[in-house]
C-alpha cells in the first residue's frame, strides 16, 4: 500500500506559562499511516491535538520530536506542497475581495490563468455551494459561507492529499450534506482526504478508516467497523400488538420499555438469541416492527475513550 501520510513519533510540546515557562504536551508520539485513497477521520475531542497534528502536517509549527512524511517525503518538500490542499480551523481571507477573486488569486499561484482560471474557480465554488454572491466582499459572508470558500481554497490545486480541519464547523445540516458529497466524490476520484472531527455521524458516514486521539495520545486506530463490531451487546425487538400481562408472564418486564399504544421495546442480551422470544410473543398474536442489534456506536465508543483520560495537569512537563 502506498502511504499518503506517516508520522513516527510525531510529539509537540508547547511552551506554557507566564514567568515560568513549561512544556505543555499537546501531542505524544504519534505514529499514524494513513494509505492514498483513504478518507481517514481524525477524531478527539477538545484539546485532544488534532489541530497540532494538523499544523505540524503543514509546518505550521515544528515538532518538538519525530518526523512525519507526506506521498513519501518528508513535510515541507516543495513538490508535495504543491500535490497537498489544506483546510485551516478557523479560516480567515483578507475580507474585502470577492470570493472570485480570493480564489483567483490562489489559482494565479497554482499557475492557472486567463479562461482556464476562471472555470476553476467557477466550478469550484459551484461544487462547495456558493452562488451568485460569489461576487460579494467576503466580509459580507455568514460563518459556513466563508467555511466553504475555505473548502473551496483547499481544492484550487486539484490536490492528490486534502486536509480539513473541522470541515462541518459552522455549517448548516444542508451544508453539511454537500460537503459529505463533495468529499465522497474526492474519494471516487482515488484522493486521499484526512479529517478531523467530533461530529461522530459525519465519521461514520464518511471514513474508511478512523484514529481517536484523546489527551494528546493515539488511543485507536482502525476501520470502523473494527471498532464497532467489537460492542455488539444485544438485541433491541420491537413488537406491537402485545399486552402488559404476557410480557409479564413472559419474565420480560424488566427489560421491557412501553413506546406506544400496545408497542414495546424489548431488550435481550447477545446470549439470548431473539428467536425464541419472538415465537412464543407470536404465538400471543404479538407482531415484530424492528428487530436491531445493540451496538456502541462511535458516540458510545468515544465517551468511553474519554473518560479515564490522565487530567490536563499530566500533560505540563517539568
Ligand atoms: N500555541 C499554543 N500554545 C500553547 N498551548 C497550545 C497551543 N496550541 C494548542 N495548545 C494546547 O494543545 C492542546 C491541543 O490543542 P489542539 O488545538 O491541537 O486540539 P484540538 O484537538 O484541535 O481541539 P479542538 O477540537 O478544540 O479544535 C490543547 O490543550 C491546547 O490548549
Ligand atoms: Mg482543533
Amino acid at each position: 500500500m502506498t502511504l499518503a501520510i506517516r508520522t513516527t513519533d510525531l510529539t509537540k510540546d508547547y511552551a506554557v506559562g507566564f514567568w515560568r515557562k513549561r512544556p505543555y504536551r499537546a501531542l505524544d508520539q504519534l505514529s499514524l499511516d494513513v494509505g492514498t485513497g483513504d478518507v481517514f477521520g481524525f477524531l478527539g475531542p477538545n484539546g485532544a491535538g488534532k489541530t497540532t497534528t494538523l499544523k505540524l502536517l503543514m509546518q505550521l509549527t515544528f515538532p518538538t520530536r519525530g518526523r512525519a512524511e507526506i506521498l513519501g517525503r518528508p513535510v515541507g518538500d516543495v513538490d508535495v506542497k504543491r500535490r497537498i490542499g489544506y483546510l485551516p480551523e478557523h479560516p480567515y481571507f483578507y475580507d474585502y475581495l470577492t470570493a472570485e477573486e480570493l480564489l483567483g488569486g490562489f489559482a494565479g499561484m497554482f499557475g492557472y490563468r486567463g479562461a482556464e482560471r476562471a472555470r476553476r474557480v467557477g466550478t469550484l465554488l459551484d461544487e462547495v455551494g456558493i452562488g451568485p454572491e460569489r461576487r460579494l466582499a467576503l466580509r459580507k459572508f455568514s460563518k459556513g459561507m466563508i467555511q466553504r470558500v475555505g473548502l473551496a481554497q483547499a481544492l484550487i490545486n486539484d490536490p492528490e492529499v486534502v486536509f480539513l480541519d473541522e470541515p462541518m464547523s459552522g455549517l448548516d445540516p444542508l451544508g453539511r450534506r454537500e460537503v459529505r458529497r463533495l468529499i465522497l466524490r474526492l474519494r471516487d476520484q482515488g484522493r486521499t482526504v484526512f479529517f478531523s472531527s467530533h461530529i461522530l455521524a459525519d465519521a461514520e458516514a464518511l471514513c474508511s478508516r478512523v484514529a481517536i486521539l484523546v489527551g494528546g495520545r493515539l488511543r485507536t486506530v482502525g476501520s470502523l467497523s473494527d471498532i464497532t463490531a467489537f460492542h455488539v451487546r444485544g438485541w433491541e425487538l420491537v413488537v406491537s400488538g402485545v399486552e402488559e400481562p404476557v410480557l409479564m408472564r413472559m419474565g420480560l418486564m424488566q427489560r421491557t420499555t412501553r413506546i406506544g399504544e400496545e408497542r414495546y421495546a424489548i431488550e435481550l442480551p447477545i446470549d439470548e438469541p431473539p428467536d425464541k422470544v419472538l415465537s412464543d410473543l407470536t404465538v400471543t398474536g404479538a407482531r415484530l416492527v424492528s428487530l436491531n442489534p445493540i451496538r456502541d456506536t462511535l458516540e458510545d465508543f468515544f465517551v468511553r475513550q474519554v473518560s479515564g483520560v490522565d487530567p490536563p495537569e499530566s500533560r505540563v512537563k517539568g
